[in-house]
This record gives C-alpha cells, sequence and structure tokens, in this order.
C-alpha cells in the first residue's frame, strides 16, 4: 500500500481502473463497504485509492471540525488490512491556497436539508471532491447513501460539469441496534448511544403511514427525546429533493438530530404509494 502526502506523487500512472473512496478518516465498517465495493469495480489488476482528509472547508462549525477524529495510524491499518493500493493524507496546506478563491456551488439540490441548515456546507463537498477527482482521474468513485443529499449533489456536479467519473453507491451500514455507523457517534455519552437507535426506529415507524402530514408528525414524535434537538426533519421527493407534496412519487425521510454538539444523519427512502404510483 503507498501513502502519500502531497499532490504531485498521484500524477504517477496506475493500473485502470482505478476507483476513488473519497473520506474524512476515522474509518467504520461504513468506509470499509465503500471500499470493498470500490475493489469489486476495479477489479484484482485495478487500483483501489482512498482519500483520507478533513476538509476544513465544509465544517460549519470550528468545534465540530476540531473535535473530528483524526485516528490516521488506525485507518491506515484498516486500508492496508482491506487491500487497498493507494492512500492521500493531504495537510490543508497542500490542498487549499490561502487566498483560494473558486468555488463550486450546487444552488437546488442543496436548499433543502443539511444544505439548509449548515450554509456552505456542500460548497466545501462540491469543491474538495472536484479537486480530489482531479488529482486522481478516477475512472469511478464511491459514496455512501447515509448521505442522501451529498450523494445526490455530486451526481448533478458530475453530470452538469461533464465530468468523466462514474458515481458508484453503497447503501449505509448500521450497529445491531440500527443507528447508522458514523464516525461521530464515537463523541455520544453512553446515554446519548442508548438513546440515538431511536433516529432509525422513528424513520422506520413513521414511513408506514398512509400521508405526509402523519408521516412527519409521527417520526417528530418517536426522534424527539429529552437527550436531543431536532436540526431538521424533511420529507422530500427523492430527485428534487424538495419537500414532498404527496406520496405519488418515491420520497426520501430524512433527519439530523442533535446530541449536545455532535449532530447525527439519517434518512430513509419510501417507495411511491397510492393510485399516482410510477
Ligand atoms: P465521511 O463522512 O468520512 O464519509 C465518507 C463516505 O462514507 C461518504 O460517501 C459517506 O456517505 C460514507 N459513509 C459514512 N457512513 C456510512 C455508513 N454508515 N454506511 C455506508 N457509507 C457510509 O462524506 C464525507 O466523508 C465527506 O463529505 C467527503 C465526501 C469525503 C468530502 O470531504
Amino acid at each position: 500500500m503507498q501513502i502519500v502526502s502531497g499532490p504531485a506523487a498521484l500524477r504517477t500512472p496506475r493500473p485502470r481502473p482505478l476507483v476513488l473512496v473519497p473520506t474524512m478518516g476515522a474509518l467504520h465498517e461504513g468506509h470499509l463497504s465503500l471500499i470493498r465495493i470500490a475493489r469489486q469495480a476495479a477489479g484484482t489488476h485495478g487500483t483501489v485509492a482512498v482519500s483520507i482528509f478533513v476538509n476544513p472547508i465544509q465544517f460549519d462549525r470550528p468545534g465540530d471540525l476540531a473535535a473530528y477524529p483524526r485516528p490516521l495510524d488506525a485507518d491506515l491499518e484498516l486500508c492496508r488490512r482491506e487491500g487497498v493500493d493507494l492512500v492521500f493524507t493531504p495537510d490543508v496546506d497542500a490542498l487549499y491556497h490561502p487566498d483560494r478563491s473558486v468555488t463550486v456551488t450546487e444552488s437546488s439540490l442543496s436548499a433543502t436539508l443539511c444544505g439548509a441548515t449548515r450554509p456552505g456546507h456542500f460548497d466545501g463537498v462540491c469543491t474538495v471532491v472536484l479537486k480530489l477527482f482531479l488529482l486522481f482521474q478516477p475512472d469511478a468513485a464511491v459514496f455512501g447513501e447515509k448521505d442522501y443529499q451529498q450523494l445526490a449533489i455530486i451526481r448533478r456536479m458530475v453530470r452538469d460539469l461533464d465530468v468523466p467519473v462514474e458515481i458508484l453507491a453503497g447503501p449505509t451500514l448500521r450497529e445491531a441496534d440500527g443507528l447508522a455507523m458514523s464516525s461521530r457517534n464515537t463523541r455520544l455519552t453512553p446515554s446519548q448511544r442508548a438513546d440515538a437507535p431511536r433516529l432509525r426506529r422513528g424513520l422506520l415507524e413513521a414511513s408506514q403511514l398512509p400521508e405526509t402530514a402523519a408521516i412527519l408528525s409521527r417520526a417528530r414524535a418517536e426522534i424527539s427525546s429529552p437527550l436531543n434537538r431536532i436540526d431538521y426533519l424533511e420529507l422530500v421527493d427523492s430527485e428534487t429533493l424538495r419537500p414532498a407534496i404527496d406520496l405519488s412519487r418515491p420520497t426520501v425521510l430524512a433527519t439530523a438530530v442533535f446530541y449536545d454538539e455532535v449532530r447525527l444523519i439519517d434518512n430513509l427512502a419510501i417507495p411511491a404509494k397510492g393510485s399516482g404510483a410510477a
């Protein structure tokens, strides 16, 4: 496994296909599942590359950036065990010029959900992901459905800017009690950790109901607890990410919840229901 921290080293030609898994490190089984998808796509002779970079420009709260876990040695060991060929771990200075002034902005899908509550977040994500695509020139890149809006926005960026990278998606991996795996879970206290599976439970229970207002009110009631604060809870059209008017098209029920300073997200796809179903 080769570990590089400077962009110049990425210019060395590598066996194709080259499949990239962009991460911010603190790797868990969810990330590893994407690495396995990357290996499937790359084949034994292709290259699986992982980037580990806590991207400062996508954080809207300085405390969250400072507290973000950075267990680099453990991450490298996990990558080695998964048979990753190339790991890119740049410093902030290696990727960003101090006077940088160009940013990629997606202006439609970012209007709701995390885009509405974390101003500038997806500009930071799009900018770093496009930079990684230009540096690696991968054939494909893998993203998780856990960050549903991020995946949709990256697909849109690639479509609208003719970026020649195939976007692959992996399902959300969960702990045994249903909590979506996240690098932020380790920052929960034991009582918060015990409370947090209500996100998944609430989304699942509410999704059984036949109508949008009922879904939203049931989900809010199930997810709320004295230990948390709901940042958003929305039912959106799965393609436009605009608030869903009814259930005649596929929707996504998505939430972000704070446990003190720790913000967790989860989502659930709901197939079209009723007579208007496609
Ligand atoms: P990070 O949060 O480290 O996530 C890296 C990738 O892992 C993302 O595509 C995310 O959707 C996926 N992932 C996270 N938890 C998962 C889970 N439980 N199951 C399956 N996949 C999961 O997302 C980012 O980093 C950054 O925004 C990044 C794209 C790297 C740009 O900085």
